[in-house]
């Protein structure tokens, strides 16, 4: 029999509100320089993913938005904290690479311990914790070499994953952490985004997953957020909701299509502070 949801536990996030939200440059296949953005429609659909978070009885903290920095609004890339500590971003593409110091900034100036990446890695982009391991995707942003940088600092176990589909180009693209629960870990992942190897290890080490079908896989609904019984997911993963429901999860369907222009869905806008 599958585990069922272990149950909902208090989230600390930091979200960054889109005030200067476009696509004004190309870094995935979803961007398109040449389609209009609608920022108004952005900053609501924002709004109604952090009051889903407040309502849920998280904590949401906001980082100021930097003129220039569209790709800002996607927090989960900023840093990964673990215990409390902070490992920073260094981004692979010059157009985000301004990123990294500003959020590290923020949690220096807060008294978190920060550690500054010699290794290219997007944040939790691309760092999953679920239990006691680290799931760490490469293969298009983060290089497998901070992988060992960010199990040295943390020590914890980091298994690499290889990314094989540039739509599915960051790891919180692809899996989606249901359960970071140690007692309990489980994960959703769609499997066509990964190497034959990846596969086999992550059925190894999560062989009740939930498998994303393809619709759920476009409609990003990877890109979610659960707190151990509520997931906030994109609406037009249905199979995926139907699968959580199965389980004892709660599906919070939020609409960020505007954000999803960049690329990035609910996941992406927000990074989770384990103290
Ligand atoms: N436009 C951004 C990029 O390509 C989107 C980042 C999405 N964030 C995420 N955590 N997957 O870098």
């Amino acid at each position: 029999m599958t585990a069922t949801a272990p149950g909902r536990t208090d989230r600390h996030y930091l979200m960054c509100e889109p005030v200067h939200y476009t696509v004004s440059y190309e870094i995935n296949p979803w961007m398109d320089a040449t389609r209009y953005t609608d920022v108004e429609l952005a900053l609501r659909q924002w709004r109604t993913l952090r009051d889903t978070y407040l309502e849920l009885g998280h904590r949401v903290e906001t980082i100021e938005p930097i003129a220039g920095l569209p790709d800002m609004v996607y927090a989960a890339n900023g840093a990964t904290v673990v215990d409390g500590v902070v490992y920073s971003a260094k981004f692979r593409h010059p157009e985000r690479q301004p990123e990294g110091p500003a959020y590290q900034k923020w949690f220096a100036d807060r008294g978190y311990v920060t550690h500054t990446a010699a290794m290219i890695n997007e944040g939790e982009g691309d760092i999953l914790v679920v239990g006691d391991l680290i799931l760490a995707g490469t293969g298009f942003r983060t290089e497998r070499a901070a992988h060992a940088e960010a199990q040295e600092l943390f020590g914890r176990p980091v298994v690499s994953l290889e990314l094989v589909n540039p739509s599915y180009y960051h790891l919180d693209t692809a899996l989606a952490v249901i359960s970071s629960d140690p007692a309990s870990p489980q994960i959703a992942y769609y499997p066509a985004a990964f190497s034959a190897g990846s596969r086999a290890v992550l059925n190894r080490l999560f062989p009740d997953a939930i498998l994303a079908t393809d619709s759920d896989a476009v409609a990003l609904g990877l890109n979610a957020v659960s707190d151990g019984e509520n997931v906030v997911v994109a609406p037009g993963a249905r199979d995926l909701a139907a699968a959580l429901r199965e389980r004892g999860y709660t599906p919070i369907p939020v609409d960020t299509s505007e954000l999803l222009k960049g690329g990035g869905g609910a996941k992406c806008c927000t990074l989770e502070i384990r103290a």
